[in-house]
């Protein structure tokens, strides 16, 4: 299996080209190998690989600069996934593509379903929104992996974010009303693996034969608040923990108030169950220490 991943150096990307390695040929490029800003130039990239599935973890992800930036923000998450499908469609290729809670209101009271109407609230989730539904308009066999409140001990996160505060402040203010379930970025790795170790026990001819979408996020739930306060013990952090509403964090752009996924069409479907959050959160900072043990 040739398989073509997009955004290598990112949250996500990083991990799948660990975890994917046993599964194929992996040609894992960043963005200065494959740019989704320019969609015009997709095309060669993919033709010369001829990948037999390409994953994109590519995305920007800015949320708040999305708003003054809104035109490369539908460019990256809006066309270039279009893009992107149409191209894997000329030579027969799968696609798997991930997308966020922010295509919801966050409005609901129990967590959301894949076929739950979208209403995103800002121009990050309109613009992941239209690369949802042009990766579905190309009529390729895809999988659509919705996640969210992704962490890493890379990147620009939540996690890293609270630590590096606890090293500086006495006390931190963290929002207590916006909920969801806070995933490693190495779960939803896993998690593809298992979807693409699936598709391939079940035969070649029936690979992404449950083209569409699917939620893909840790068990469990909690508030910011609460995440911030499991990463602080975790991390042997005292630093005082105090929560806020949201009206008293205002940021550029509206965040939904819960973004809480159903798992349960993974389950069923792939027979993957993700982690539990707080789990997923202890292996995550154990495995960090294992590197930094791993040091000469
Ligand atoms: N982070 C979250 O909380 C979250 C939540 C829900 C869903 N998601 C979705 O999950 C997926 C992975 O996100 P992530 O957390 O891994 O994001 P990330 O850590 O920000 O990584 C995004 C990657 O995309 C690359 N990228 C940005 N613009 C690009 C361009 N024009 N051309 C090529 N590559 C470009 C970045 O490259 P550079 O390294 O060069 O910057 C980076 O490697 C995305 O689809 C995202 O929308 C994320």
């Amino acid at each position: 299996m040739r398989i073509l991943l997009t955004g290598k150096n990112g949250q996500v990307g990083w991990e799948l080209n660990r975890s994917l390695s046993t599964l194929g040929t992996i040609f894992a490029l960043g963005r200065d190998q494959i740019d989704l800003a320019k969609p015009e130039t997709l095309g060669s990239v993919i033709q010369e690989i001829k990948p037999n599935i390409i994953i994109n973890a590519a995305a920007y992800t800015a949320v708040d600069k999305a708003e003054s930036e809104p035109e490369l923000a539908m460019t990256v998450n809006g066309i270039a996934p279009g893009v992107i499908a149409e191209e894997a469609k000329k030579i027969g290729a799968g696609m798997i593509h991930y997308s966020t809670d922010y295509v919801f209101d966050g409005k609901a009271t129990s967590p959301y379903k894949e076929e739950d109407a979208p209403c995103p609230l800002n121009i990050y989730g309109k613009s992941k929104l239209a690369g949802d539904q042009a990766v579905m308009q190309a009529n390729i066999p895809h999988i659509i992996l919705r996640t969210a409140w992704v962490y890493s001990l890379r990147g620009s996160n939540f996690l890293l974010t609270m630590q590096k505060l606890a090293q500086s402040k006495n006390q931190i203010k963290v929002v207590d009303d916006q909920i969801g379930s806070p995933t490693w970025s190495r779960a939803i790795a896993e998690g593809t693996a298992r979807i693409l170790e699936h598709c391939r026990s079940t035969g070649k001819s029936k690979i992404f034969s449950h083209s569409g979408v699917f939620n893909m996020s840790c068990g469990g739930e909690t508030s910011w608040f609460g995440f911030a306060k499991k990463i602080l013990e975790l991390s042997g952090e005292n630093t005082e923990l105090i929560p806020i509403p949201t009206i008293e964090y205002p940021t550029p752009t509206a965040r939904p108030e819960s973004s809480l996924l159903s798992n349960r069409k993974l389950k069923q479907v792939f027979h993957h169950e993700m982690p539990h959050w707080q789990d997923a959160l202890l292996e995550c900072l154990n495995s960090g220490h294992k590197a930094r043990n791993a040091l000469p």
